[in-house]
């Protein structure tokens, strides 16, 4: 009896240690009032890498917290996660400002940049290594962040999403928007797109973000085109071309596309997969350098 109350007191104990997603209120300039949530694991390493994880539209902090398998893995890695959250346009991202899409302008985009700053001031992070990822509206955020901030984000992983500045000009970014001219696969050259991406932090020499795209081709709401005009522009801006597809990369009925040698630019594509696509945790990590 003893030693089972004793179990129990450990037990309690560990559950009670265990770490949650937490709000943070005041984290600094934002100016479109978005919400921070972080996950810091118990067991955080030192200089920690961080990840900014985008919800989709409809989503939120603590959806997207449980949408994806990452908590876990910042349980045994040791990185930190943030879960920004807007409220404005049915929990859609602004991908579509002015503000939004131009280095140390407002928007969504900088209440996290904001939220990356609290995070590597208050948890000694390691600036070197800040990731962006998300799906949906989330994704195509992504896409925004690393073209706004190319400064801040080491490597970006986009879900489901559409390229920097695929919505400049439309006046929202919902699925309820009657203009889904971006989502239905508007193209541009590669070299419009790079534009669009260098026009967005003019002057800027310095490195750019890797990054992974990944797309369903039975998605109908985000057509499969987005995440190739995404791939075009990427490929224009860290200057790495089309090498090869591998079939069956990662697994079952996904392609990948590989740019240059692979290291700054991938693309998957998912014979079958419809918007849902399920993130690859391990694959993301791996690109992202925090797995192995
Ligand atoms: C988000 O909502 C807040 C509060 O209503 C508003 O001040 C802000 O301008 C909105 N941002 C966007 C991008 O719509
Ligand atoms: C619709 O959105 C696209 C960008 O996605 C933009 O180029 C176009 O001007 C918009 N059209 C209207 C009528 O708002
Ligand atoms: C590579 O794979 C993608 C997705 O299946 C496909 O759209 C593209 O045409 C392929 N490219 C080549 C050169 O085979």
């Amino acid at each position: 009896m003893v030693l089972f109350s004793l179990l129990y007191v450990a037990f309690s104990a560990a559950i009670a240690a265990a770490a949650s997603l937490q709000r943070v209120t005041n984290f600094g300039n934002n100016p479109t009032g978005i919400n921070m949530h972080i996950y810091v694991p118990d067991r955080v390493a030192a200089d920690p890498a961080i990840i900014v994880a985008l919800h989709p539209c409809g989503g939120n902090g603590p959806q997207w917290f449980s949408g994806t398998r990452l908590p876990s893995y910042a349980d045994s890695n040791g990185f930190i996660l943030i879960y920004p959250e807007t409220p404005n346009m049915s929990n859609c991202w602004d991908v579509h400002s002015p503000a939004s899409l131009t280095h140390g302008s407002g928007g969504d985009a900088a209440g996290i940049i904001s939220m990356v700053t609290y995070t590597l001031q208050t948890y000694d992070g390691d600036a070197a290594r800040v990731y962006v990822m998300g799906f949906s509206s989330g994704g195509m955020m992504t896409n925004v962040m690393a073209g706004s901030y190319p400064e801040v984000f080491e490597a970006g992983a986009a879900y489901s999403g559409t390229a920097h500045a695929c919505f400049a000009g439309a006046p929202s970014a919902t699925p309820f928007s009657p203009n889904q001219t971006c989502a239905q696969g508007l193209s541009h050259t590669p070299e419009e797109w790079g534009n669009l991406v260098r026009n967005s932090y003019p002057g800027y020499t310095g490195r750019r973000p890797r990054m992974q795209i990944w797309h369903g081709m039975a998605d109908t709401l985000v057509r499969p085109q987005c995440a190739s005009e995404a791939l075009k522009q990427w490929s224009n801006v860290l200057g790495e071309s089309f090498t090869r597809n591998a079939t069956g990369v990662p697994s079952g009925q996904w392609t990948q596309s590989l740019y240059g040698d692979g290291t700054r630019l991938q693309g998957f594509f998912g014979q079958g997969v419809g918007h849902e696509a399920q993130i690859n945790e391990d694959t993301l990590l791996q690109f992202f350098g925090i797995l192995s």
